[in-house]
């Protein structure tokens, strides 16, 4: 068996997932040696995927939709933002104390924040931010932006009772569903946690919701805009972004919990610039 340590991300559509180049910059810039690949399996298949990578000697994985709550029930310990989020998009064997049990961790929300706050400068607090999708990647970041700042959150989804559901959960910390409450447009912030750039569709967004003050942020990023960005530009938004700083913060998140290290993540970034329009 090779002593290499091995890496990998775990989607479903995932081929042109940008975590491979990210984590081999990272690895080159702090010096580690470790290789990086890259799992494409279905729903049905995640489990077994994913704990054959383990059993072969694998040490750790990004998990990308649609796994991330099927990750949380992996693994067999939750650092406490995997907890609060219940999802998962980190595993990792053999980090901190006990070895051999499989921890699973949530990045995604720091990743976010980092993103908006340090790389773009925004002032998340006192924001009132409108958030579409109730999945695993709306699940991630709930907790991590109230916690940041925000003042109001309210949570947007094609199915509602999804959306009523999280609100429940994430109420202690002042998240709401949208249409509970007080729902006036015009958003500081919209974020699309949905999946649906990932299929070239538009989420429903509220009518009003955008307005010239609002900064539209994608967490799905492409070779192109998505259809969310481009929908956001239309509308007259401020700003309309995409999410690959974000996912290059989640991924030296994730690095630092596998390898004990912070990436620097601003050359990074300026690399992948290069190749996308995000
Ligand atoms: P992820 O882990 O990426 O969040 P997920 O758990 O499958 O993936 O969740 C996908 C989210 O995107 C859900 O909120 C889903 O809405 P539903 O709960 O109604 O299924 C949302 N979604 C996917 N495609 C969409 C579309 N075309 N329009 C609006 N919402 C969409």
């Amino acid at each position: 068996m090779s002593s290499i340590d091995r890496y990998a991300v775990i989607g479903h559509g995932v081929g042109h997932s940008r975590s491979p180049q990210i984590h081999g910059l990272f690895a080159q810039s702090t010096g580690q040696s470790m290789q990086y690949g890259l799992i494409d399996v279905p729903a049905a298949d995640f489990a077994a995927a994913a704990r054959d990578f383990f059993a072969g000697g694998g040490r750790g994985l990004n998990v990308t939709v649609p796994h991330k709550e099927a990750a949380r029930s992996l693994a067999e310990r939750l650092t406490p933002r995997a907890r609060r989020a219940g999802a998962v998009n980190t595993l990792a064997l053999g980090a901190e104390s006990d070895a051999r049990a499989l921890l699973g961790d949530n990045t995604d929300g720091a990743g976010l924040v980092r993103d908006l706050t340090v790389n773009l400068g925004y002032a998340l607090t006192g924001t009132r931010v409108l958030l579409l999708g109730a999945g695993g990647a709306a699940r991630g970041v709930i907790a991590p932006l109230l916690q940041g700042g925000v003042g109001e959150l309210m949570i947007h989804n094609r199915t509602p009772a999804r959306a009523q559901q999280l609100a429940r959960e994430f109420a202690d910390l002042g998240a709401k569903a949208f249409g509970d409450g007080a729902d006036g447009g015009g958003y500081d912030l919209i974020i699309n946690a949905t999946s649906a750039s990932l299929r070239g569709e538009l989420p429903s967004v509220p009518q009003a919701a955008c307005d010239t003050r609002t900064i539209c942020y994608d967490l799905a990023y492409g070779s192109s805009e998505t259809v969310f960005v481009r929908w956001a530009r239309a509308a007259g938004a401020a700003g309309a972004i995409m999410g690959l700083g974000m996912l290059v913060e989640q991924a030296a998140e994730s690095f630092l919990l596998w390898r004990g290290v912070r990436p620097d993540t601003a050359p990074v970034l300026a690399i992948l610039r290069q190749g996308t329009a995000g």
